[in-house]
């Protein structure tokens, strides 16, 4: 444990035990006294406590240090990450009305993999050749969910079926990622530092990417006029690309696209920026965190060319949810939609396809 590990366990020592314990995936403080921690997908409230607020500000304070960033009244939030790779977030008042909040999001040192998702029931068998279909017919894919709904996990997953021989160039705002291949180059977003210079954005990275004779890239999250410069070059030649957005349906990642477009700031016409995402997006894959914990890939959707300016999906796999009992378990199953347009390319080359009607 270097220095700076070190000295951060010391303000951190509290939640020592959940920082340590791998089936602990989130440490959610709301301020000194009230600990939550989500456990095998699970959220339970702790005992653990600080011993006063002032010592919570002093660990929020310290993490901030530790990244050669301030928080304080002028700067009162912080995304950061512990040394470990674990990604903090942290609030403190008058933004926040009960003490300092602090959201640890634990580093994994193992990502899922396809093989894992399918082992879990977060994906079928049938899902599972769809996405390899996907990924290998060069297809750009956005994964998209709510907050925590395991869209990071998907997208890595995605990323092991792309092949060994393609130069991937992964792009992130904070690392999550952990690719199989060998011929992977990882870069990562700086934020400005405490004076507000020399910060590179995931659009700078997105920009200056396309110089490196990528094959494909792999973007950790579009949160804003970034998703431009994407589709821009999902359109020019850059396919088989994929990222994560936030969003609460595979419609939604689309109009979701369309607003962080208009983010960059380029004027461009709604309807030729609405072009442009529906050309450049080739399939969604939608993720949900459900009522028991659980993560599943609740729908695979094509997106297909739009019909009077308006976006058009077909589903080709879902998941429906037939009861939730009372402790909130899920039961259900997974349900073929329509054929995929891309099913005569997928014969052409072998790829093996679900059997639909
Ligand atoms: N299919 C799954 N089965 C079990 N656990 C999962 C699954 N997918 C994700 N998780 C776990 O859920 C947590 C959130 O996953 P992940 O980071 O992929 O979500 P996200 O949607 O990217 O979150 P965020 O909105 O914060 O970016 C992680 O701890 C991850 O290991
Ligand atoms: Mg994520």
């Amino acid at each position: 444990m270097n220095d700076n590990a070190s000295f951060l366990v010391l303000f951190l020592a509290p939640i020592k035990e959940y920082l340590a314990d791998d089936k602990v995936s989130e440490i959610l403080i709301n301020g000194p006294s009230q600990i939550y921690i989500e456990r095998s997908g699970k959220l339970e409230e702790t005992g653990a406590s600080f011993a006063s607020e002032a010592q919570l500000k002093a660990a929020a304070v310290n993490i901030a240090k530790s990244v050669d960033r301030q928080l304080d009244e002028m700067h009162p939030d912080l995304d950061a990450r512990l040394p470990d790779g674990s990604r903090v977030h942290a609030t403190i008042p008058p933004i926040s009305r009960c003490g300092t909040i602090l959201s640890i999001r634990k580093f994994k040192k193992e990502m899922l993999t396809m093989e894992k998702l399918e082992e879990y029931g977060s994906v079928p068998p049938d899902g599972v050749l769809l996405l390899n279909a996907i990924v290998k017919l060069r297809k750009n894919v956005i994964v998209s969910g709510g907050t925590s709904s395991g869209k990071t996990s998907v997208l890595n997953a995605l990323s092991g079926l792309i092949p060994a021989k393609d130069r991937i160039l992964v792009l992130e705002d904070a690392s999550e990622l952990q690719l199989q291949q060998k011929h992977c180059v990882y870069f990562e977003t700086r934020k400005p530092d405490k004076n507000g210079q020399g910060e590179f954005s995931i659009r700078d990275l997105v920009i200056a990417s396309l110089r490196l004779r990528p094959d494909r890239l792999v973007i950790g999250e579009i949160r804003g006029g970034e998703a431009l410069d994407l589709l821009q070059a999902m359109n020019t030649g850059h396919s088989g690309s994929m990222s994560t957005i936030h969003a609460n349906s595979p419609i939604d990642a689309l109009s979701r696209m369309e607003t962080c477009a208009l983010m960059s700031g380029v004027k461009l016409p709604l309807s030729a920026i609405r072009m442009q995402v529906a050309s450049a997006i080739n399939c969604i894959v939608h993720t949900m965190r459900l009522p028991d914990g659980s993560r599943k890939i609740v729908e695979i959707a094509e997106v297909l060319p739009l019909e009077n300016g308006e976006y058009r999906l077909r589903t080709l796999l879902e998941w429906k949810t037939e009861s939730v009992a009372p402790d909130g378990t899920v039961s259900g199953r997974f349900l073929l939609g329509e054929a995929p347009t891309f099913r005569d390319a997928a014969a052409l080359t072998h790829l093996e396809l679900p059997v639909y009607a």
